[in-house]
């Protein structure tokens, strides 16, 4: 398996990937093909894929304000789970973040999602169950 930074030439497998692991893709507003060139021509080294002899088969994007790091959005297509794709995945986005300066690591996980929550835990992530997302969203497409 090889980590390298993702181009819009990736586009479509990206967001094949994104819908085989059932994460939300808006294709019309933040996730279209335009919205992502322009944060990839921003942010070149946040747009992480794992290849396989060549075929995407994971994909983190990482965001940061100027004290934390986000992992966004990390799938592992089904057929390649259970290998460490994602476990790599994070170490790579942790490396990218290190590299700014930033030394606090986050990522929102839904409830229901133990496999997640389980990866997080054992990557030396700390669950924070006392706090609350709160999100304000101006439509459903950003
Ligand atoms: C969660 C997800 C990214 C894990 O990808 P993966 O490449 O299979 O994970 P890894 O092989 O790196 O697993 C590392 C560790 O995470 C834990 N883990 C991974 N999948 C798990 C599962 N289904 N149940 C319980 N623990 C799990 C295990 O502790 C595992 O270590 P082990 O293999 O030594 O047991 C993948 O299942 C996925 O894409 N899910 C759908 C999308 C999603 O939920 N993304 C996360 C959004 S926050």
């Amino acid at each position: 398996m090889e980590i390298r930074r993702l181009t819009i030439d990736n586009y479509e497998k990206m967001a094949e990937l994104w819908s085989k692991a059932r994460l939300p893709f808006r294709p019309k507003g933040r996730d279209s093909r335009e919205a992502m060139a322009a944060e990839m021509k921003a942010n070149p080294e946040f747009f992480l894929g794992a290849f396989e002899d060549d075929r995407l088969v994971g994909l983190v994007v990482v965001s940061c304000d100027l004290r934390k790091g986000w992992l966004n959005r990390l799938a592992v297509d089904p057929d390649h789970r259970h290998r460490g794709v994602a476990k790599n995945l994070i170490a790579e986005a942790e490396e990218t973040l290190r590299k700014r300066g930033i030394r606090i690591f986050c990522a929102l996980i839904e409830e229901y999602n133990d496999a997640s929550k389980e990866l997080f835990k054992r990557c030396g992530y700390v669950e924070h169950r006392d706090i609350i997302y709160s999100s304000k969203r101006e439509s459903d497409e950003v």
